[in-house]
């Protein structure tokens, strides 16, 4: 099939393309490169450079890539406390960027997209393991963005020739298994790619946001899942929906979820340094533990995710980050 990655140049976005060709699909990126890097960029990719909320430059790339079989999205802001920080922004690239690529969607007869929403749209969880028939109140602005993309897409839906698969991801981690593209986020504000820093010797401590929370050492719960993983659920989805699949939205998690602490102890272990961690105040909006359910997405994508184990996806991330202490900045 013949792929347009929109975001092709991010972590989830790079690792997906990597993968597509792996799986011999044609691949058209486009990304602005206001958060992803030209270095992530497959060579057998083509990569146009653009906003999404540019709709002449979108028209233009539709009609030279004029055999697309689908669209995969992953080009949004999507960082929590920046969200909060700056609300209009999330909706301006996030529901702008989305409402301008449906209308060159229709305009441009494609039909099929798969987007990337959040484990952010729960909010705080009523059930753990979180089922995608849940409640969703989002607690910050990025999870409210992707909830209203989601309802964006069920409505333009029911009105065009338009079908959507919404795939809720979980906390994404780990590298590509050669270590050539990983995580790179400036600022860095996630877990695994912090400690791994301070195990690199480029940041001096890790902060452990709270450890008063009822968990059984005080510490955050979350669901680490890797990026490979995910991409392949990208593939899956599209797959599906190319087979006339309805619309659907799935979690995307390894329904395991590990302490703050427990991720410590295991790059710790993984990576053989002494990582030094320290307890400070808990951050805003953290819900106490968000662990999926993923049963849906592999009874009815048949995903079947198998870089599981936390060590083995520190390991991949190890090696990302040793090969390349500054991430994707002077290589
Ligand atoms: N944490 C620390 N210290 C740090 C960074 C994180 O203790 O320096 C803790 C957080 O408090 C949290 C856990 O590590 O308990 C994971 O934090 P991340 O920032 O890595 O990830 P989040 O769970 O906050 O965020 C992820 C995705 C978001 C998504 C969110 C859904 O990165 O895009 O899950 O809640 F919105």
């Amino acid at each position: 099939m013949k792929v347009l990655v929109l975001g092709g140049a991010g972590y989830i976005g790079s690792h997906t393309v990597y993968e597509l060709i792996n799986k011999n699909h044609k691949v058209v990126i486009i990304d602005n490169l206001e958060t992803g890097y030209k270095q992530a960029i497959h060579k057998d990719a083509k990569f146009y450079e653009g906003d999404l909320r540019d709709k002449t430059f979108l028209n233009e790339v539709f009609k030279k890539e004029n055999d697309i079989d689908g669209i995969i999205h992953f080009a949004a802001n999507s960082l929590v406390g920046e969200s909060m920080e700056n609300p209009l922004k999330y909706y301006d690239n996030n529901l702008i960027g989305t409402k301008v690529l449906l209308e060159a969607m229709i305009e441009n007869n494609i039909t099929k997209i798969v987007f990337s929403s959040t484990a952010a749209t729960y909010g705080e969880p009523e059930n753990i393991p979180i089922l995608e028939s849940d409640k969703t109140e989002p607690t910050n602005t990025y999870g409210e963005t992707k909830l209203a993309m989601e309802k964006m897409f069920k409505w333009v839906s029911k009105a065009h020739n338009l079908n959507y698969v919404s795939l809720r991801y979980f906390n994404a981690c780990g590298a590509y298994k050669d270590g050539t593209i990983g995580e790179a986020h400036n600022p860095e504000t996630h877990l695994i790619p912090i400690i791994l820093q301070v195990a690199n010797g480029t940041r001096e401590q890790i902060n452990i946001f709270g450890d008063d929370y009822n968990t059984k050492d005080g510490t955050c719960i979350r669901d680490y899942i890797h990026v490979s993983d995910l991409a392949d659920a990208h593939i899956l989805a599209m797959e599906y929906l190319l087979k006339g699949g309805e619309n659907n939205t799935f979690n995307l998690g390894n329904g395991v979820g590990f302490t703050v602490k427990e991720v410590i102890e295991t790059a710790k272990k993984v990576t053989g340094k002494d990582i030094k961690a320290v307890i400070s105040e808990r951050r805003v909006g953290d819900p106490a533990v968000l662990v999926a359910s993923s049963q849906k997405a592999k009874e009815v994508l048949k995903w079947n995710p198998t870089r599981n184990s936390l060590e083995e996806i520190i390991k991949s991330a190890w090696k990302w980050h040793s090969l390349n202490p500054n991430g994707f900045d002077n290589n």
